[in-house]
């Protein structure tokens, strides 16, 4: 367990360091050099996701010699287990909407101690945003603190999800989206998060790598939200899950409409 002014020194380290990313990536939005792709056509890597993940990696290596770092560009060094500190860094989330609209896309790093939540911050790049926060702090947008979660039922509210899974009703998705307000697909996981953050969404539905929940876990929980995987099973911060985010009431009715 860390002591508050172990996580006031996260906060204050990693909250300069997304603040430094955000600086560096907006002035590049409209000419990015090199775009490749990785799993598929949609798949994609740019300059600015590798040079960012070796900013934010440069660091946590200097400042905390002994974390280990979980980050998507950085396959050759990904942790086998959850001991000590450790860093999950997604530097742009969102690389689509970033190659393709400039906009939409986050820098997120979600901190870990022996798995336990430390501290999560999420920058809004375009929008100039950051979400920070964690149980010991509560969760901040810049330095306005943010209540907790109403909570909502799925009747009454809106949820985020992938539009590949909406598409092929994975988990029941298109009846889930009924029952609720309606379905809204972003292309980032942190600022699914974000919406939620700021009590504009109910849920969030995904396939997603441990970076892209990793953060936004944190902030949502702070704020009374339940995180899980959709099976029900016990999330694990080493693999991809089918991940759900939701008011507890929400989530109530997602768990019975899901495999229904
Ligand atoms: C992606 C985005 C997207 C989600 C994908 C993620 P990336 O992150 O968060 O919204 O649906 O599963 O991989 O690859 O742009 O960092
Ligand atoms: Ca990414
Ligand atoms: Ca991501």
């Amino acid at each position: 367990m860390m002591s508050k002014t172990e996580v006031l020194e996260i906060a204050g380290n990693v909250t300069s360091w997304l603040i430094e990313a955000g600086d560096k990536l907006r002035p590049g939005v409209n000419h990015i050099s090199k775009v490749d792709t990785k799993s598929s056509r949609n798949d994609l890597v740019t300059n600015e996701d590798v040079s960012i993940e070796k900013l934010l990696d440069g660091h946590i290596r200097q400042t905390y010699p002994d974390a280990q770092i979980m980050g998507e560009e950085n396959k050759a060094e990904r942790p086998q287990n959850l001991h000590g500190l450790v860093f999950f860094v997604d530097p742009i989330d969102g690389t689509l909407n970033f190659v393709r609209k400039h906009d939409c896309f986050a820098s997120m790093i979600g901190v870990y101690y022996d798995g336990e939540p430390v501290f999560g911050g999420i920058l809004d790049v375009m929008n100039k945003d950051l979400y920070w926060g964690g149980p010991l702090l509560g969760v901040y947008r810049n330095d306005v603190k943010l209540d907790a979660v109403a909570d909502c039922p799925l009747a009454d509210g809106l949820i985020g999800a992938s539009w590949r899974q909406l598409f092929t009703n994975r988990f029941n998705l298109g009846t889930i989206g009924y029952h609720a307000s309606g379905v809204r697909i972003l292309g980032s996981a942190g600022l699914e998060f974000v919406q939620l953050l700021n009590g504009r969404h109910v849920g969030y539905v995904s396939t997603l790598n441990p970076w892209d929940f990793a953060a936004g876990s944190i902030l949502a929980e702070a704020l009374g939200f339940e995180t899980g995987s959709v099976s029900g099973y016990r999330l694990s911060l080493l693999r991809p899950a089918d991940y759900v985010v939701m008011t507890p009431n929400a989530m109530k009715t997602f768990r019975k409409l899901a495999y229904a």
